[in-house]
């Protein structure tokens, strides 16, 4: 009686068991394909020289006009990561950029464009980020500048700047293109670097990828739109797939800075047909002409 009982438990286990462990492990490689292409590893992880710190254990400096950011401990430990949180709280993070205590998160953590990811891709990023090793190592505090530091403001930034997603698809434009949007806006967030904010670093959407000498650690970001003088409009298709797959310019240069972890950590490591939607989509878009290798008025 006991033999057929445990009989039993292992065909109900080979039943219900290895095809939920399958599709765990297919949400796993799905996730962390999201994470590389999100970026997520860049802005959560220390480098000193070459060497990398623990993946995901946070204290990254993030340089902005505001002040100093540091991405923190989004590994597992349940004391300094996020390993007490709940799905639903990882994903309303990325979702609502509210924290499970109710407090709202500082837009230097780009959920502004997370929150147009899907709910399934953030379920399978959370299955990815909940199997890197958890690392105790406390979170760095912030070091930013009054009234930027104070979180309950965030309440009224978002109420203005933020527009709460899914991204909708646009069925007037190919699938293709719909893809390359989705890569561009929710996930790998080209927006945050490569479009101009407002004194109270909002997006100014009317300069969508047209570029800013305020870019990410002070530098010039160039503008990326099609406009033939300012922009990349002069490159051929093959020229933008070859610089986000190698960081190789039509002139020989090499990305540097931002964009070379850019491209190593995400536009590098997509699948050639990803790399190929987000070049469809990056040539479908409005031309704005913005010269930033000239001061104004000089
Ligand atoms: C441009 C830098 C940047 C990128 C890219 C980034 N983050 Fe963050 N993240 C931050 C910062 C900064 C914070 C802290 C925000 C705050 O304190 O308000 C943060 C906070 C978080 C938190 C909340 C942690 C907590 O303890 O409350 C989670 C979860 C998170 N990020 C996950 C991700 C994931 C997943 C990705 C990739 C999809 C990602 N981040 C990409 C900068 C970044
Ligand atoms: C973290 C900031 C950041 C993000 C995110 C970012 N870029 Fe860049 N990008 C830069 C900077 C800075 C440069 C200039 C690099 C240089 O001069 O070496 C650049 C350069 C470029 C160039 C070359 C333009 C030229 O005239 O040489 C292209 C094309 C480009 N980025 C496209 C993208 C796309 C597409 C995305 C999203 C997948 C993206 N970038 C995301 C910061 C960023």
């Amino acid at each position: 009686m006991k033999r057929l009982a445990f009989a039993f438990a292992c065909v109900a286990l080979l039943i219900s068991g290895n095809p939920g462990r399958a599709q765990d492990a297919g949400a796993v490689q799905r996730g962390e394909y999201l994470f590389n292409v999100a970026g997520c590893a860049g802005c959560h992880t220390t480098v000193q020289g070459q060497q990398r710190g623990p993946l995901a254990a946070g204290g990254r400096p993030l340089a902005t006009p505001f002040g100093t950011f540091y991405g923190p401990n989004i590994t597992s430990d349940p004391t300094h990561g996020i390993g007490r949180w709940s799905e639903a709280d990882f994903i309303r993070a990325l979702r609502d950029g509210v924290r499970p205590d109710g407090a709202h998160y500082f837009p230097a953590f780009p959920f502004t464009s997370f929150t147009r990811m899907t709910d399934a891709d953030m379920r399978s990023l959370f299955a990815y980020v909940r199997t890197i090793p958890a690392v105790a190592q406390p979170s760095r505090p912030h070091d930013v500048s009054f009234p930027f530091n104070i979180r309950f403001l965030q309440f009224f930034w978002k109420l203005i700047f933020f527009t709460r997603g899914p991204f909708q698809a646009d069925p007037a434009r190919s699938a293709e293109i719909n893809r390359g949007a989705y890569l561009a806006e929710a996930l790998s967030h080209c927006q945050e670097c490569h479009t101009p904010r407002n004194f109270l670093g909002g997006l100014r959407g009317s300069m969508a990828y047209a570029g800013t000498r305020d870019g990410p650690e002070g530098g010039r970001v160039p503008n990326v739109t099609p406009d033939r003088a300012t922009g990349i409009g002069g490159w051929a298709a093959g020229d933008l797939e070859e610089f986000l797959a190698s960081g190789l310019t039509p002139d020989g240069d090499s990305a540097g800075g931002a964009m070379g972890e850019v491209i190593s950590s995400s536009t590098g490591r997509m699948t050639a047909e990803d790399r190929r939607a987000l070049v469809a989509y990056m040539r479908s878009l409005r031309p704005v002409e913005n010269n930033l290798r000239q001061r104004p008025g000089s």
